[in-house]
């Protein structure tokens, strides 16, 4: 595509969202709505200006230093939001002018647009969507050429009538642009410079403005609030998933599956239903994920089963499994062929081959290694109230059910807690902890207890009478 130069316009108040955070820097699919158009951008021009304004640092500090940025510092309209990119492009060649708020755009999208454009001055992309609501207009005269563009609040209800939208994505002649952009003027409802408006003015000094259809709606949808960005999330969600399966991942239902731009997941792995997966995960082959996991930012090996579960920050290694309900909090790393069931937590923690907490138990900042066994309802005390300690549990030890372990200790290799000790010392390798209270026998308080004897008394002294 030679020499082409973009434009990105970001500055926008996005007033529509009702949010604190920049309308660009919105999360779809796990990555900042600006990214997409962006990389569209990027694999087709060769630089790229952003005009910021509205949060200008934090956009920068977000999307990063690889891009040259024009700021806007009143948000007067995409025309002077245009103006301000001027300075940070040559003088001539072709232009390249997107919305930050049209992530579905694709690479095909804009190469069509600018092949159509070829040497024209302007070329407009326009779309059909099935509610033109909110768009401006595309008013074509009758040898279907672009006379100019109204946008909802200027347009007379015939206007409004009309189908045809600008999807707010240019070609223009740069050299030309420089010419008609300072001649814009702000009258209009909303009292803005309206890029759009550059059209009619090239179009009176006899220049012909094309129009480039892209009959692929939703493709050219803009985000301006709330469920805008809902809808091209499931758009987005669509595609990745798509992609995925194409490689050879399974998806129960693909509808119930949402994933995060960017996860990668390897062949013969299933997805079951209502399973989320965020930030930067990875998932080996022939795993089984779901139904109702929740995955964020993990490592995950081959072959590991996880149902029902949390997974933060974590590595799952190959052939473990997870769940129904465990808690794999941050910093973790859950080694070959665990085996975690329900109702546990494990946080910060390193657990050995083939290790197993089975049920209800809590490991909070422990290394257990290889082959041992945590019973059900094992606690893991790492906080004193003050302050958090690590523990050790060495090689095939065996911690009996309802232990507590007061950390820091140690187990050592091969050793036994009984069920219901609480450890507060460490326990040398090979021995047996015991830290329960002996048992006592009273014959026939039991019964009593329950008022057994009493009631039988007074049975058989009321059938003497
Ligand atoms: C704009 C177009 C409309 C088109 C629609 C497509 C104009 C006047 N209107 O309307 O014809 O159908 O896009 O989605 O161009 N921006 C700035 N600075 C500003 C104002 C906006 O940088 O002062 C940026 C915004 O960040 C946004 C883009 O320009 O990325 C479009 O602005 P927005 O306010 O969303 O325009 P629309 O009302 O959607
Ligand atoms: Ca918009």
């Amino acid at each position: 595509m030679g020499e082409l130069q973009a434009v990105i316009l970001a500055a926008g108040e996005g007033k529509r969202m009702r949010s604190a955070l920049p309308k660009v820097l919105h999360p779809l699919c796990g990555r900042p709505l600006l990214s997409y158009i962006l990389d569209s951008a990027a694999a087709v021009a060769k630089d790229l200006v952003i005009v910021i304004g509205r949060g200008a640092d934090q956009v920068r500090e977000t999307i990063g230093e690889r891009w040259s940025y024009a700021v806007q510092e009143k948000q007067l309209g995409t025309g002077h939001a245009l103006m301000q990119a001027l300075p940070y492009l040559p003088e001539e060649g072709c232009l390249l002018v997107l919305c930050g708020d049209t992530p579905l755009l694709e690479k095909g999208d804009l190469e069509r647009l600018l092949r159509a454009h070829g040497d024209s001055a302007a070329t407009v992309m326009t779309a059909v969507p099935p509610d033109p609501t909110g768009y401006g207009r595309v008013i074509r005269g009758q040898d279907g050429s672009v006379l100019r563009i109204v946008e909802e609040g200027d347009a007379s209800p015939a206007e409004r009538d009309i189908g045809e939208i600008n999807s707010g994505t240019y070609c223009f002649d740069l050299k030309l642009l420089r010419k008609f952009l300072p001649l814009l003027s702000p009258k209009n409802i909303q009292q803005e410079y309206y890029l759009t408006d550059v059209l009619p003015l090239m179009r009176e000094q006899g220049y012909l403005i094309g129009a480039c259809l892209n009959e692929c709606w939703p493709a050219a949808q803009g985000i301006n609030d709330r469920c805008q960005l809902a809808e091209a999330a499931a758009i987005m969600r669509g595609r990745i998933n798509r992609a995925l399966m194409e490689q050879g991942v399974a998806m129960l239902d693909p509808s119930s599956t949402y994933i995060d731009y960017g996860v990668r997941i390897e062949a013969e792995t299933v997805l079951l239903p209502q399973t989320l997966i965020e930030g930067e995960t990875t998932i080996g082959s022939g795993c089984r994920i779901g139904p109702g996991a929740h995955l964020l930012s993990a490592q995950i090996g081959d072959g590991v089963v996880i149902r029902q579960s949390v997974v933060a920050e974590s590595v799952i290694e190959s052939g473990a499994t997870v769940g129904p309900f465990a808690n794999i909090r941050p910093g973790c790393r859950i080694g070959p062929q665990v085996r975690i069931g329900d109702f546990v937590e494990v946080k910060n923690s390193t657990i050995g081959a083939k290790s197993k907490l089975p049920h209800h138990s809590y490991a909070g900042d422990v290394d257990i290694e290889g082959e041992v066994n945590i019973g059900a309802g094992v606690i893991v005390a790492n906080f004193d109230g003050r302050r958090k300690h690590r523990s050790l549990i060495r090689e095939g030890a065996f911690i009996g059910c309802n232990s507590n372990l007061i950390s820091p200790v140690e187990i050592g290799a091969g050793a036994f807690v009984a069920a219901g000790s609480t450890v507060t010392d460490d326990v040398p390798a090979g021995a047996l902890a015991i830290t329960r209270s002996e048992q006592k026998n009273c014959a026939g308080l039991g019964k009593r207890m329950l008022g057994k004897e009493e009631r039988q008394e007074k049975k058989e002294s009321a059938e003497k009478e």
